[in-house]
């Protein structure tokens, strides 16, 4: 018999897996190190962890695992109408992960031969998304400070059915303005194309109610934003992202989307984590002043060219110290430290690292292994 891959739609055998940071799991099985032993630098997610509140309610809701969970969300979907302010429940969607979104609007918009204009570098995810449904990606390079050039991207939109766009970026943590973004969403609005917003690290950003826009979806039915529990929450083994959009497209992306695709103990910590405003502000204050220490001695280390950062994680040129990325990481791996290569983006090359804004104590280990690996 011929291989078996010849039944398999064109477009998946031709797709790649996207590389990620976070890969702490493969790393324990390669260096012998526990998890707790791993300082992971490469996931940008809270560094306090989950809220005390949603672990309690975790256990408050083990009693729910006989049973199938709401395949609408309905109560997280109040919850987090409540949490946004000016939307309502028929305006969010929730995923199994803001991944699992990603995929659900490529497979309910895409269809073979679709523009979708992607600036990179970026999060690979949207490739994979679009390349999976027949779509073609049309790349948009962000200039040398990775920002957009507002008039010629606008000019690059021309015949796009879709525009993915992240703000902040990950991985160069900059921030695209709102009346950047207001003028994209227009001129998408006049050319029948949608707008895809990733704001999942949008809650790290400073005045981050200037920057989002999420109450532009009630006036833009072609803009969809996305959000994710994995970050500003510290819930990713958890899976819960969601998207918020004008009530038709939701109500579209609902029809489409895997049924029970988050489970009961998620909806339930989900709920709790948007409550606890004593964690978000402690959160809001950590990362503000430990983002400001990284950055004043990560700027002091020779060799290191640092981005400024909007979000809480940060990106760093490498190429004068000596090492590509690849050789910094498996050096800072032997102090029990994970960072995120990033080669693996379309855009950058082999000198580029992130790392993510931990706790004092821990971005001083990370600041001191660097200092011995750099002085060695
Ligand atoms: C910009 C961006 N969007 C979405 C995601 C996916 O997050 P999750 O699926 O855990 O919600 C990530 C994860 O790294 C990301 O960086």
């Amino acid at each position: 018999m011929n291989s078996i891959l010849r039944f398999a739609r064109r477009e998946v055998r031709d797709l790649r897996p996207c590389i990620h940071g976070g890969e702490v799991w493969e790393v324990t099985s390669r260096t012998g190190l526990r998890r707790d032993e791993i300082l992971d630098f490469s996931a940008n997610v809270n560094p306090l962890g989950p809220s005390p509140l949603a672990l309690e309610s975790i256990k408050n809701n083990l009693d729910c695992i006989p049973y199938y969970p709401d395949s609408d969300c309905n109560l997280l979907r109040e919850a987090i109408a409540k949490y946004l302010g000016d939307v309502s429940r028929e305006n969010v969607i929730l995923g199994n992960g803001s991944t699992e979104i990603i995929h659900l609007f490529a497979e309910v918009f895409i269809e073979r031969g679709d523009l979708a204009l992607i600036p990179v570098p970026t999060f690979g995810e949207y490739e994979k998304a679009v390349r999976k449904m027949g779509g073609k990606p049309r790349y948009i390079r962000l200039s040398r400070d990775f920002h957009i050039d507002l008039e010629s991207f606008l000019r690059e939109m021309e015949g796009a059915k879709i525009i993915f766009l992240c703000n902040p970026n990950n991985p160069t943590s900059t921030l695209i303005l709102h009346d950047s973004l207001l003028r994209i969403i227009e001129k998408a609005c006049e050319e029948d194309a949608l707008v895809f917003l990733d704001e999942s690290f949008i809650e790290f950003v400073d005045e981050k109610e200037r920057f989002s826009m999420v109450s532009e979806v009630k006036n833009y039915p072609n803009l969809f934003v996305l959000r994710s529990f994995t970050k500003v929450f510290g819930l990713a083994g958890l899976r819960v992202g969601y998207g918020v959009a004008h009530s038709e497209v939701a109500s579209l992306l609902f029809r489409a989307k895997v049924p029970w695709n988050v489970n009961c103990l998620a909806q339930a910590a989900a709920i709790a984590a948007l409550n606890d405003d004593e964690y978000l502000r402690r959160t809001w204050r950590l990362i503000k002043d430990e983002k400001a220490f990284l950055l004043r001695e990560l700027r002091r280390i020779k060799g290191f060219k640092v981005f400024p950062a909007h979000a809480n994680f940060i990106l760093i040129n490498i190429r004068d110290s000596g090492f590509t990325a690849a050789e910094l990481k498996e050096r800072l791996l032997k102090y029990g430290i994970l960072i995120r290569d990033c080669s693996s983006f379309r855009g950058l090359d082999e000198y580029y690292i992130r790392v993510a804004v931990r706790t004092r104590r821990e971005n001083e280990k990370f600041i001191n292994s660097l200092r011995d690996i750099l002085n060695s």
